[in-house]
């Protein structure tokens, strides 16, 4: 964030996202139920960008087989100390194949939910982090990294419709609702958003008309929609910085892994936009710079191997 105190104004004091503490450069948030410390911290930086996006896993022993297993295929890696992320244990980033920054931690404090605070409601009412989405230049790439080596399940996905088709985007999860991670096709590595989940469709209202009322109506860039995949109700908002997060509701629960996930064409206009408006050119163009664990400067990213976006999009 360039202006830290701005965006603290945006994620806090308008929609309403809990704040564990913060400190000069930095603020540690999280939503209402959630118990780990944080799940998204604004950091003060000389311009706008993304660190690392990061996944729990069960065990210690877990960070040190996926340093191995990720520096034998090639990747960068870099262990961050404990508490280099305030209430987090010691952490291990890897560069995926695509150049992605991923942050892995076990240790996180817990701290105790805003759950049954109704009394302290604010905003939309952000429950929790539900899944990062990602642009990159080789889905297929990413999807076979991120399946085979990390254990991720697709839940839908979206491929063109030549024969043989290629995959253009791709949904996939860890926990049991459609996605932890969203592959789309895209000038990459960036992130495009967080995507943050609300109760039902008043809350994604209510932060259109909170933000509104406050001047920033300029902030909402596509929505209130309902995607195809997925069936989430959206909208999505973007900060000073033009960083964007999703507010999402009602998507559904995937019961086991071995569903058989959900094909959707490219050219179906029902994919992303079951009904709402054609998203906005930005919503394709526009996306965060991601950094290099190596040294914090930001990647440059390269142009998609598919075309970009669906042909009706213009
Ligand atoms: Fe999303």
């Amino acid at each position: 964030m360039t202006q830290l105190d701005r965006a603290r104004e945006f994620y806090v004091d308008l929609l309403g996202f809990v704040e564990t503490s913060h400190d000069r450069d930095r603020a540690y948030l999280r939503g209402l139920e959630e118990r780990e410390h944080h799940s998204f911290v604004l950091r003060r930086a000389a311009s706008p960008g993304v660190s690392h996006f990061a996944f729990r896993v069960a065990s210690e022993d877990d960070l040190d087989r996926l340093q191995r297993s990720s520096a034998q295929a090639g990747l960068r890696t870099r262990w961050m100390e404990d508490g280099a992320e305030e209430g987090q244990g010691r952490a291990l980033r890897v560069q995926d194949p695509t150049g992605l920054p991923v942050e892995f931690y076990h240790r996180m404090d817990q701290v105790e939910r805003r759950l049954q605070r109704f009394d302290l409601y604010r905003g939309p009412h952000v429950m929790r982090i539900d899944h990062v989405n990602v642009q990159v230049p080789d889905v297929q790439k990413a999807y076979d990294w991120y399946t085979r080596e990390w254990g991720f399940w697709c839940s839908e996905y979206t491929e063109t419709d030549e024969q043989p088709a290629r995959l253009w985007a791709a949904w996939l999860h860890r926990k049991q609702n459609v996605h932890d991670i969203a592959l789309m096709n895209g000038i990459g590595p960036r992130v495009h958003h967080a995507g943050f989940w609300v109760p039902d469709a008043s809350s994604v209202l209510r932060a259109c008309d909170i933000l509104a009322g406050a001047g920033h109506q300029d902030a909402i860039e596509r929505g209130p929609g309902r995607h195809g995949l997925s069936n989430a109700l959206f909208v999505y908002v973007r900060d000073g910085d033009h960083n964007r997060i999703e507010l999402y509701a009602s998507d559904y629960l995937i019961a086991d892994p071995d569903w058989t996930p959900i094909r959707w064409s490219i050219n179906d206009p029902r994919r992303a936009t079951f009904w709402g408006h054609v998203p906005p050119k930005s919503w394709f163009d526009e996306a965060s710079h991601v950094e290099s664990i190596a040294d914090g400067s930001l990647i440059e990213p390269k142009a998609p191997l598919l075309a970009d976006r669906p042909s009706f999009v213009t």
